[in-house]
C-alpha cells in the first residue's frame, strides 16, 4: 500500500480560467521521502493543500481525480481522520502558531481531537525532547527566532503522530543555522519512518529526498 498516491489529479480555482494542475500522478512509498520541484507559480503548495484537504475544503474550485492516503480515498475520510495521518508545515511559522505560550500551541490539536490529559501532557515532553526546547515549554512563540517557532510548527504537527508530513518551503523564512536544526529534524523523522514530502527549490534543503518529482516544466 502507498502512503501517497494521487491518479490523474487536476484542479482549477474558483472564478479561474486555466488548471493549475492537469493530470497529475504519482504515488510515494511508506517511509520514502519525495521532493517536489517546480518554477514559482508551478502549483505545488495548490497540490500540497489538495494532499492535506485544504482543497476543497478551504479553497474551493474544480478538482477531479482520486487522492489515497494509506490506501483510502481523501473523500472518505473526516477531518480527523486527515490530520492524524497527513500534516502539512508552510513557509512562514507564525501564521501556524496562535497560541500564548509553547505548551498551549501544542496541546491544542490534541485537545481539539479529545485526546485525554494525561496523554497530551506526556505527548508534550515526547515532542519537546525531539526539538531539544524542553526548557521553551512556557514561552511564548512570538518570541522565538523564525527557525525555533517553525520547529514548534513541526512539533505541533508531530503531537497528531501523522505518518505523513508535507513540508511546503519550510525553510525559506528561516537563517542558516535554523535552516541546519530543521534539516536535521527531518533527518531524524525520515530515520524513524515517516514518509516526507519536502517543497523547495533549493538543492541544499532537498538533499534528503529519495527522489524529485518535477511539476510542470522545467
Ligand atoms: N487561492 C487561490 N486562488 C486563485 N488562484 C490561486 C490561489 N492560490 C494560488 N493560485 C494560483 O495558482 C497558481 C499556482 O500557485 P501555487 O500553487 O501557489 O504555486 P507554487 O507553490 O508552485 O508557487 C498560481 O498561478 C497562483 O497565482
Ligand atoms: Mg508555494
Amino acid at each position: 500500500m502507498y502512503s501517497i498516491e494521487v491518479r490523474n489529479l487536476s484542479f482549477k480555482y474558483k472564478n479561474m480560467e486555466a488548471n493549475v494542475l492537469n493530470q497529475v500522478n504519482f504515488q510515494v512509498k511508506p517511509g520514502e521521502t519525495v521532493a517536489i520541484v517546480g518554477k514559482s507559480g508551478s502549483g505545488k503548495s495548490t497540490l500540497c493543500n489538495c494532499l492535506c484537504g485544504l482543497i476543497p475544503k478551504v479553497y474551493p474550485g474544480e478538482l477531479s481525480g482520486d487522492i489515497f492516503i494509506n490506501g483510502k480515498n481523501i473523500k472518505d475520510l473526516s477531518h480527523a481522520e486527515i490530520v492524524t495521518s497527513i500534516g502539512i508545515i508552510f513557509q512562514n511559522p507564525s501564521t501556524q502558531l496562535f497560541s500564548p505560550t509553547i505548551e498551549d500551541e501544542l496541546a491544542f490539536g490534541p485537545e481539539n481531537l479529545c485526546v485525554d490529559r494525561e496523554e497530551i501532557g506526556s505527548r508534550i515532553e515526547k515532542i519537546l525532547k525531539v526539538i531539544n526546547m524542553e526548557e521553551y515549554r512556557y514561552h511564548n512563540p512570538n518570541h522565538l527566532s523564525g527557525g525555533q517557532q517553525q520547529l514548534v510548527a513541526i512539533a505541533s504537527v508531530l503531537m497528531l503522530n501523522p505518518s505523513i508530513l508535507i513540508c511546503d518551503e519550510i525553510m525559506s523564512w528561516i537563517d542558516r543555522e535554523g535552516k541546519e536544526i530543521i534539516k536535521n529534524l527531518l533527518l531524524q523523522l525520515k530515520e524513524e519512518g515517516k514518509t516526507i514530502i519536502l517543497v523547495d527549490h533549493e538543492a541544499e534543503n532537498i538533499q534528503i529526498a529519495d527522489r524529485i518529482i518535477q511539476l510542470g516544466e522545467k
